[in-house]
């Protein structure tokens, strides 16, 4: 969430300044505080009355005329926001950016403000890769200006191409990346999550409800606050996060190797995955035939991840949870000390609003030497900023001696 944050965006002059009106219904939703500004040509793609009612506030075209308050308007907007969103981003706007050219209000608020700045560009696919305009963004790139490159598809112009504006989420969730702390920017996390699957046969397997969304929360928030993640998941309906390594494995074996494979730099692993215990002990290569009674199942144990990482974890913070449906905190505690891991994560699949499939968890957190921290109802990524202020906090104290 972006509570009270102040963005102020800048819609330019492309098509795409329709887009513009969804990335401020998703800012207002995030609970930011945003103002708005449009370029002379931006009005000639939507009134700003549109942004004034969704916003409201007033919407600033104009570099002479004062605010309400008797302000001038490029000062004061400089002085306003956390962050200055420029979106869409035409190739003059950029031009102008990098030249130093402030001619307009948005160009020269931008000259004049210190807050960070987004540009998210939108223009034609030859605009867009045309020589001079990516040398602007590399400059900007190279002066600390953020970038978010356009995506691929249709563009109004009629042709596919690289030049639309990103969606109206993703420019949110990169605005939560820049303002974010960024307090992880040394670790190297990965993180598990969703369910495994076991096959028996073509058809069938043996699973569990997990959604992936505790993992995938993890892996956003160890994103926003500047960790490199890689995110080892099993089958979820679940987009991985912007800007995080994507491992896509279905069963526990291969969870095992994917985990393997990047244990070596990892500096944290998070294990939120509900891996499968057992797997069937023959996988049966045509689809098993249904018969007169009942029917058997050998399986055998998978490997105990966890365990095995956590045998040979050198330096590195290892974090394991713990779904239950009774003796919660005991069987947490077993698990903690079998496995041999730094702290644990509890929740219980019985408790509303905890476990499973929903957007909230409620956790216990015990740590090696026994002690044991409650926590009420939250959202899972809530959940995920609680967990990892614990590992950066473990990791304080280690670099501490
Ligand atoms: O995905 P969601 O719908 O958001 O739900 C989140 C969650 C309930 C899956 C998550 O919060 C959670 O509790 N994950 C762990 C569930 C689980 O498998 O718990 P466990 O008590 O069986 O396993 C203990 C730990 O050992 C876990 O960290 C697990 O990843 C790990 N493990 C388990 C078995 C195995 N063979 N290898 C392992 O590494």
């Amino acid at each position: 969430m972006l509570d009270e944050k102040k963005i102020l965006l800048c819609a330019t002059g492309g098509i795409a300044v329709y887009k513009a009106v969804f990335l401020l219904r998703e800012l207002v939703r995030r609970k930011a505080r945003v103002s708005v500004v449009m370029t002379e040509n931006a009005c000639k793609f939507v009134a700003p009355l549109t942004f004034e009612t969704l916003s409201g506030g007033p919407v600033f075209t104009d570099l002479f005329s004062l605010t309400r308050e008797g302000q001038i308007p490029h000062i004061a907007l400089a002085d306003f926001p956390d962050i200055i969103v420029v979106a869409p981003a035409t190739a003059n706007i950029i031009g102008k950016i990098a030249g130093g050219i402030a001619d307009d209000l948005t160009s020269t608020i931008i000259t004049a403000s210190k807050a960070p700045v987004l540009i998210c560009p939108a223009m034609n696919a030859n605009m867009y890769e045309n020589k001079i305009v990516q040398k602007n963004l590399e400059t900007l790139a190279s002066l600390g200006y953020w970038i978010m490159a356009p995506g691929y598809g249709p563009l109004a112009c009629r042709s596919d191409g690289q030049g639309r504006l990103p969606e109206p989420f993703d420019i949110a969730e990169e605005i939560e990346f820049v303002l974010a702390k960024k307090d992880l920017s040394d670790e190297n996390i990965v993180i598990t999550a969703g369910p495994t699957q076991e096959p028996l046969d073509p058809v069938r397997f043996i699973s569990n409800h997990s959604s992936g969304k505790m993992g995938y929360a993890l892996a956003l928030a160890a994103r926003r606050r500047g960790a490199a993640v890689t995110l080892i998941s099993g089958p979820t309906a679940l987009n991985p996060p912007a800007g995080v390594t994507f491992v896509s494995v279905q069963t526990a074996l291969q969870m095992r190797d994917a985990v393997l494979a990047h244990f070596k730099r990892a500096t944290v692993v998070i294990k939120a995955a509900a891996v499968a215990d057992y797997r069937p002990a023959v996988y049966q290569a045509t689809k098993i035939k249904k018969k007169e009674g009942g029917m058997n199942l050998s399986l055998e144990r998978n490997p105990d991840i966890l365990a095995e990482i956590a045998a040979k974890k050198g330096h590195r913070i290892i974090v394991g949870f713990s779904m239950e449906s009774d003796h919660v905190v005991e069987h947490a505690r077993e698990k903690l000390i079998a496995k041999g891991i730094d702290f644990i994560v509890a929740n219980d699949v019985t408790e509303t609003g905890a476990g499973f499939g929903g957007d909230t968890n409620i956790v216990r957190i015990i740590d090696k030497n026994g002690a044991l921290e409650e926590y009420s109802l939250m959202s899972k990524l809530d959940v995920a900023d609680v967990i990892l202020d614990r590992v950066r906090m473990l990791r304080e104290n280690r670099i501490k001696g």
